[in-house]
């Protein structure tokens, strides 16, 4: 199991719901974090005084579990960056934090009390905000929680946006979704999200590494992700994500590798109207599929 899913939340009831509360699935769970505290861009206070000594103390755990597997396995930028979140002995304050970014790179983060509809979410990211969860698991879910909480959202997220290429395609990421939502092409967005943010490998001079949140906050999928021979990796095409279904219950079976983050940015710069136009003419793949054209590593 991956320990953690993210991203923009795909939930049909949540889109432009006010401050309802956004549940994952098909809302048979009953929503974390308080929405009625929430403004109508979804965002609120993090009320860094309500962490428990606890909380602060199993975000310090989960830091340090995987801080000591990231040699070897994580890009060097995340490397390089995720030092920026400051010591693990704290949940970090948001306010410092969005001091430091925007200095690096214009970023800032806000809180939200979890999962945001795919609009409120979207028009963040092109604000040059990222919503990061206020409340953090429970002890009992140290390996494995079911939505994103404050460790993956900051642990997983926050890093590569001090690098200035990978802020930028999360910007223009973010610009994108505003449009697709109108073009009712949002699973194909999400697809892309999936693949590159939440489960990305980059192909580096040492080897292939992981800069995707998902696997960078997950215990077990980090070093699955680079060294298993389970799964396929496949290089990065646009066209070829958007085809794809994606598990969200269970490690990935693919994961798609990019050649360098230029190359991320580069892929958004198109109008992809015509790329949801060509993809929705297609038939979709399966998790695991391959097709003859595919770039396998
Ligand atoms: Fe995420």
């Amino acid at each position: 199991m991956i320990d953690t899913t993210a991203g923009p939340a795909i939930d049909p009831r949540g889109v432009n719901a006010g401050v309802a509360p956004v549940t994952y699935g098909h809302g048979e769970r009953p929503p974390r974090g308080d929405y009625a505290q929430a403004r109508s861009d979804y965002t609120c206070e993090q009320d860094w005084n309500s962490y428990s000594a606890a909380d602060h103390d199993l975000y310090r755990r989960l830091y340090e579990r995987q801080a000591a597997q990231l040699t070897g396995l994580a890009c060097d930028e995340f490397i390089d960056a995720v030092g920026q979140l400051g010591a693990p002995a704290q949940i970090p304050r948001f306010d410092a934090l969005s001091d430091k970014l925007r200095r690096a790179t214009g970023w800032e983060v806000v809180a939200v009390p979890g999962l945001i509809p795919e609009e409120a979410f979207f028009s963040l990211l092109s604000r040059r905000r990222f919503p990061v969860t206020g409340w953090i698991r429970k002890p009992e879910e140290f390996d494995y929680v079911v939505e994103p909480d404050v460790f993956h959202d900051l642990f997983g997220h926050v890093p590569l946006l001090f690098n200035p290429m990978f802020a930028d395609y999360m910007q223009a990421y973010g610009a994108g979704g505003l449009k697709a939502s109108r073009l009712e092409s949002c699973e194909y967005l999400a697809r892309l999200y999936w693949y590159t943010v939440e489960f990305g490998l980059i192909d580096t001079p040492a080897g292939l590494r992981a800069y995707g949140a998902g696997i960078l906050s997950s215990p077990g999928e980090l070093r699955h992700s680079v060294t298993s021979h389970d799964p396929q990796r496949l290089g990065f095409d646009i066209e070829r994500i958007m085809r794809t279904r994606y598990k969200i219950d269970s490690y990935q079976s693919t994961y798609f590798v990019i050649d360098s983050f230029e190359q991320l940015l580069d892929a958004t710069a198109p109008d992809f109207k015509p790329i949801y136009q060509r993809v929705a003419g297609l038939r979709e793949l399966a998790a695991d599929e391959t097709v003859p054209s595919d770039r396998v590593f």
